[in-house]
């Protein structure tokens, strides 16, 4: 232990020397990390600055959680006001004004009867209540042999054990198995490369169909929920058919399976919605939303269910506990204060609908650099949460082998050119904050195009 006093050890502190990066995991491959560690210093707007001051053009809202764009006053403001006020309320005792008023604001927006809200800090953690409220349920109303979650491959619902193993991810699955039992997982809709050798328009739905047939299969006294994304995020940006989401609500209501749609990502005005429940025209039971809520101010995310299930929970304490489920920083006065705040500005600056007008415009960007370069197999997604696919032949299909990875030396110029994107071996995706002008995604665009030329030459 050293002896230095705390503001000694503070000035030493460094941010660019290994001895010091040693001291902090990030969730990068750490010896790699720290050849050129990236680690940002202050944002503005859609900008970002680094330690060394080189600045970055925010296509990525962070990672899908900056809806509102940096420093954005009336959010900090917010939770100013709400620090002088009050900033801690007992979560074992009840909640606080703030949680309440949000939880009914979100009621008003959520479509259908999704109206009772449980407030958690992180998207895995309300991915994991809405398991635990879909088992609860079914106990509750009779049904106590329906346990089992189907989710998809590819998926990614966090890192909590039941919401990651609920995930379908093997790269971060394997290193943690065995995980909880219980789960079972079907293929998502990735129409570009259909796991039944199907085309879309041809195929019916079979990707849907067959989750009704797996259910069958288990028998389902024993299946409590789907969850799915309504666009995938880690398998490269699944983009379902229009007919996908309406089977799979018809599919759970056959079975009384509870249909719970993670919206970490998609949720508050990505996809040009409020909800992409809204975007598809699908009202889930449980609706799970996170990121950008609170636009990355302080830690908040919300689950969202039909008053029917809340109902269920709502009965006289000798046959009903509650739903058994709280963590400590659930419904912070803080994080609740920043959620009112984000979606005053949302609601009021219309940024779903600046989300579908410049998700058009980042389309048609992309569109333009699939004429240019063949290496662009695929294009999807909606609003302003769209990425491209790359192939090494258009006609075929066929990939890049992944130790090529394609998609990580483009995103990697891209950030030489100070252009933050996510990337993958075999896509790259952008989901640029709400408030994006049409001078920015231009500029996103042109540095993309910039980065798949230089690449491509090198
Ligand atoms: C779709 C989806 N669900 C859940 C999560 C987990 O959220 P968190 O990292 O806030 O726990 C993520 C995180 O990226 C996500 O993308």
């Amino acid at each position: 232990m050293s002896t230095a006093t705390l503001p000694d050890l503070i000035s030493h502190a460094q941010t660019t020397e290994e001895q010091f990066l040693r001291q902090i995991f990030v969730r990068d491959q750490m010896a790699e990390w720290s050849k050129a560690p990236f680690i940002m210093a202050r944002a503005d707007g859609v900008h970002y600055w680094d330690v060394h001051g080189k600045r970055y053009l925010d296509a990525l809202s962070g990672i899908y959680v900056v809806s509102v764009g940096h420093n954005n006053r009336r959010v900090i403001d917010a939770i100013h006001r709400q620090l002088d006020t009050l900033h801690f309320s007992p979560p074992m005792h009840g909640t606080n004004p703030v949680a309440v008023q949000l939880a009914n604001l979100l009621a008003e927006l959520a479509p259908g009867d999704l109206s009772a809200v449980k407030f958690q800090c992180g998207g895995s953690e309300v991915t994991e209540a809405a398991i635990k409220l879909a088992r609860q349920y079914h106990k509750l109303t009779g049904n106590p042999g329906k346990y089992k979650i189907i989710g998809r491959y590819l998926s990614w619902h966090g890192s909590t054990m039941a919401s990651l193993s609920a995930s379908g991810l093997k790269g971060r699955k394997t290193v943690n198995e065995p995980l909880a039992p219980g789960f079972l997982h079907v293929f998502p809709p990735t129409c570009y490369r259909c796991p039944f050798g199907k085309r879309y328009g041809d195929c019916g739905i079979t990707c849907a169909t067959l989750v009704g047939d797996v259910i069958d299969m288990e028998d389902p006294a024993t299946v409590a929920a789907v969850i799915v994304e309504p666009i995938g995020h880690t398998g490269g940006i699944i983009d379902p058919p229009e007919e996908y989401l309406p089977l799979l609500r018809e599919i759970c209501d056959r079975h009384n399976v509870l249909l719970i749609f993670d919206e970490i990502i998609t949720g508050i005005g990505r996809t040009g919605r409020m909800f992409a429940a809204e975007t598809f025209g699908v009202t889930p039971d449980v609706l799970c939303v996170g990121k950008g809520l609170s636009g990355g101010y302080v830690p908040l995310s919300a689950m969202i269910c039909r008053r029917s299930i809340a109902d269920a929970f709502w009965g006289p304490i000798a046959q009903n506990p509650g739903f058994v489920e709280g963590h400590t920083f659930e419904g912070n006065p803080l994080s609740c204060a920043a959620g009112l705040a984000v979606l005053q500005e949302i609601l009021e600056r219309d940024l779903c609908g600046n989300a579908r007008v410049q998700g058009e415009r980042l389309r048609a960007g992309f569109e333009r650099l699939a004429d240019k370069y063949d290496v662009i197999g695929d294009i999807r997604g909606k609003g302003l949460f769209q990425g491209i696919e790359f192939v090494r032949n258009r006609t075929t299909r066929e990939r890049f082998p992944a130790d090529e990875a394609i998609g990580v030396r483009i995103g990697r110029r891209a950030l030489q050119h100070g252009l933050l994107t996510r990337f993958d071996p075999h896509w790259l995706a952008m989901g640029p904050p709400l408030v994006s002008t049409a001078e920015h995604i231009d500029e996103m665009v042109d540095l993309l195009d910039r980065s798949i030329e230089e690449t491509l030459a090198g």
